[in-house]
């Protein structure tokens, strides 16, 4: 598939639910959300159907999402049937870990052979603070345990949020120095409660260059510019959306788990894909991609994504 302006669509994110077992401020109100009744929700045969079509048409990778996917039940037995969908090549996820412990080792038996794992702290009482509950053990288990199946190389998202994780930068890119692991940050984007942070929480990621000097810059991945500490083992990302966006690159189409089909995450264009199937299914899917806009207009503080749903609603 490829969209008016050349790019190939290659990478399909499907957010599996809108429900967490966590409240990060940035991401769901307090009272969590009003949710989606559940039979809006993608049943998992209806997802295979879409991600078959998806593979048909030319998408390689598929990351299931949330809300936090590993709270939907049976979610191994779906790996599995994703992962034996012919020219798949890479089923991946990117989870809060609070199941990882629990769950790592059948999803690794299923066919997911990495996760991307959301840690802005590694302060017990600044995690609970942020997640609005949530213990940062639990977390660190979660980590743990994909590590000792084997998932590799795990990446850790930090949601860079000045004020409150920004004293973490040189101790979170430490990780990085004896352990093969990726510690990436991303800027805060205005999106959902998000948007409401003051001006002094965007920061931009060229604060972590500030902050740790010797990183040295080592090339990009997806939407990741790459660094490394001089004798490091891991990487250090930096995923700017908001300070420098990379829409000429992007690469993927969004699946929401009511069954929407979202060309951009900042357009508030959804094409619906529910009860479609065959030729049905495949023609919508190429007028999605062919609505792909070229960019998304720009994201400075104080002007909020057009995205139209909390983070939660589309899994990142
Ligand atoms: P890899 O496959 O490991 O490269 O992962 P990924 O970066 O595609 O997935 P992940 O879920 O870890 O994404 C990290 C975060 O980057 C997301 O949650 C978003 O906050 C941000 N991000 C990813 N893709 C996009 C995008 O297309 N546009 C914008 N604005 N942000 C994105
Ligand atoms: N800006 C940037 N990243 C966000 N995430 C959630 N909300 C935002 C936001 N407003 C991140 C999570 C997780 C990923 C799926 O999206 O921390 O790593
Ligand atoms: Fe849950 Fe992820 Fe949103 Fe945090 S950012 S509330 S872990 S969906």
């Amino acid at each position: 598939m490829q969209d008016g302006f050349q790019r190939k669509i290659t990478y399909l994110r499907v957010s599996l639910t809108d429900l967490c077992n966590l409240r990060c401020r940035y991401c769901m109100p307090e009272c969590g959300v009003e949710k989606f009744d559940h039979d809006r929700v993608l049943r998992f045969e209806e997802v295979e159907e879409i991600v078959r079509m998806a593979v048909e048409l030319g998408v390689r990778k598929v990351r299931l999402t949330g809300g936090e996917p590993l709270v939907r039940r049976g979610l191994p037995a779906l790996c599995a049937a994703l992962n034996a969908i012919p020219g798949l090549e890479e089923l991946t996820l990117t989870t809060n870990a609070v199941l990882l412990e629990e769950q790592a080792q059948a999803l690794k038996d299923a066919g997911v052979r990495r996760v991307n794992i959301s840690l802005d702290t590694l302060n017990p009482d600044k995690f609970r603070d942020m997640t609005r509950g949530g213990d940062l053990d639990r977390v660190l288990r979660g980590i743990a345990a994909a590590r000792a199946v084997g998932m590799t190389p795990i990446k850790l998202n930090t949601v860079l949020i000045g004020g409150f994780n920004d004293d973490e930068i040189p101790a979170l890119v430490e990780l990085t120095r004896d352990r093969d692991l990726e510690v990436r940050f991303i800027e805060l984007m205005p999106l959902g409660p998000g948007a409401a942070f003051p001006p002094s929480a965007f920061l931009p990621c060229t604060t972590v260059l500030e902050r740790v000097p010797e990183l040295r810059e080592i090339g990009s991945s997806g939407v990741a510019r790459l660094y490394r500490l001089p004798d490091g083992r891991g990487k250090v990302g930096l995923i700017t959306p908001v300070s420098h966006d990379f829409c000429a690159e992007c690469d993927r189409l969004r699946l929401t788990s009511d069954g929407k089909l979202k060309p951009c995450l900042h357009s508030d264009r959804e094409i619906p894909l529910r009860g479609l199937h065959g030729e049905a299914l495949r023609q919508t899917f190429l007028q999605a991609v062919a609505l792909k806009p070229e960019r998304h207009e720009e994201l400075e503080p104080g002007r909020v994504s057009a995205g139209g749903r909390p983070m939660n609603r589309i899994g990142g």
